[in-house]
């Protein structure tokens, strides 16, 4: 019976066939324990001489770090290991002899691993993140399904600029200039107005000089967008969906949380609702924690969000920025026109902002005139605008980096370990 790794557990006391790359092995004279990877899980081989005879125990000794193979054996349950089960292995057949692995067992620096990217995620630890991270992508979409959203692809191609014209990836498309997206917002906006609650899910590129554990130039964004959804209306969608797939993953990821050695108790804390905490509120609590260079229209850099974030144990809202420090197409607070009706949600432990969001301008007249303030082409945000013209309401919507919230959740430093192929300053390779 030819299975995967994921599936053993229904063969318990039955011999199986598994096609499997030897991730690290160890032996003395009379038994061998290979550590076995088929991309679905990792499981331990366990081989006896007194069993399988000294030719085929000294070939399988032989045998080198990524040879690819197909072993066939009984599997056991295993008490002592994480997954429960090992393979009492009765032969192994050689499908291909890997030779000299760049990877080895031994401590490797970052930038040799990340020159190797496309072999390091082969490891227990980087398999372990990819998990998750597909267990975010997956909650995601059972989220937005099961609340009534549909799913709506905005363009990569754009002409216009969503997030301010500095981070725009120019490209030529034919004789015209063109952008590749930063956002998909604007086209949601669009899509809600037709569909009322949509979700993307897409990549998008920022050109931001930033070389910092948070920033890559190439990074996945989820953008839900909701039409008769106001201000507080789009916090509660944001605390639900990002309390969901935290939870997901912990009903989902346990043997990966444990092999990254996350702290799950952090974890299971995170349910709805969370804190808030005005911008207003967030400057007089840093001039108490000691922060006197900042001052209020100033923008949070990560040390100020770092010590908002660490007294609370949740993911927190920082609501109400000043308007001079955000998008030309938030809504200004209805008392006052200097802040407008934004929230980033930060995440705990250090790792910042997950969430930009707002309530959207849906005046005609204030749309045109931030459009001129902020030095945007009218032409181009026609349609846009158009948008208010036929049928305006109050809409609202979010977009949640990918990459931070699976770092985030799995515990990694940096965000270069959440994306399969990070694209980052310096690094177009692999
Ligand atoms: O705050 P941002 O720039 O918001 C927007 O783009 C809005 N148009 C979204 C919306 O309302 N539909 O980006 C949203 C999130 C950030 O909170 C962060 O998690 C992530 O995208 N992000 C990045 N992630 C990795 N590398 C970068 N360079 C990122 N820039 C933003
Ligand atoms: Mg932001």
């Amino acid at each position: 019976m030819k299975t995967t790794i994921a599936e053993v557990h229904k063969y318990v006391g039955q011999q199986v066939t598994i096609g499997a790359w030897l991730a690290n092995k160890r032996s003395s004279g009379k038994i061998a324990f290979l550590q076995l990877r088929d991309g679905t899980g990792f499981i331990q081989g366990v081989v006896e001489k007194a069993e399988i005879g000294e030719e085929i125990f000294q070939n399988i000794k032989a045998l080198t770090q990524e040879s690819s193979l197909y072993v066939t054996g009984v599997i056991r349950e295993d008490t002592r290991s994480p997954f429960g089960f090992e393979m009492g292995i009765q032969s192994v057949k050689l499908i291909h002899e890997s030779t000299d692995y760049p990877i080895t067992p031994k401590e490797h620096g970052t930038e040799f691993l990340m020159d190797h990217r496309h072999l390091w995620l082969r490891s227990k630890r980087q398999h372990a993140v990819m998990k998750v991270r597909n267990e975010i992508i997956r909650a995601t979409y059972e989220f937005f399904n099961n609340n009534g959203f549909s799913k709506v692809d905005p363009p990569i191609l754009t002409g216009s600029a969503p997030e301010g014209t500095t981070e725009l990836f120019h490209t030529k498309y034919f004789e015209e200039d063109a952008y590749l997206s930063q956002s998909g917002q604007l086209y949601m906006e669009a899509a809600a107005m037709a569909l009322g609650k949509v979700f993307s899910f897409g990549p998008t590129f920022r050109a931001e000089k930033s070389k910092t554990r948070r920033h890559l130039i190439e990074f996945w964004m989820i953008e839900p967008e909701m039409a008769f959804y106001e201000f507080e209306d789009n916090l509660k969608v944001q605390e639900e969906y990002v309390s969901f797939i935290v939870q997901s993953v912990l009903k989902n990821c346990s043997l990966e949380l444990q092999t990254l050695g996350r702290d799950t108790s952090k974890l299971e804390q995170i349910t709805a609702p969370f804190p808030r905490i005005s911008y207003d509120d967030a400057i007089t609590f840093l001039h108490e924690k000691g922060f006197d260079d900042i001052q209020w229209g100033d923008d949070f850099g990560a040390p100020h969000e770092t010590a908002i974030a660490e007294s609370f144990d949740k993911p927190v809202f920082i609501t109400h920025y000043p308007t001079s420090l955000k998008p030309f197409y938030m809504q200004p607070a209805p008392d006052r026109d200097d802040v407008v009706l934004c929230a980033d949600l930060i995440a705990p432990e250090g790792y910042g902002e997950i969430i930009g969001g707002s309530e959207r301008i849906h005046d005609y007249e204030l749309l045109e005139s931030r459009l001129k303030e902020h030095e945007l082409d009218p032409d181009a945000y026609k349609w846009y605008l158009q948008l208010r013209q036929y049928g305006s309401v109050p809409h609202s919507g979010f977009g949640l980096g990918l990459e931070r919230t699976v770092a985030w959740i799995s515990g990694v430093e940096h965000v270069r370990e959440s994306i399969p192929f990070p694209r980052l300053l310096n690094r177009l390779y692999p």
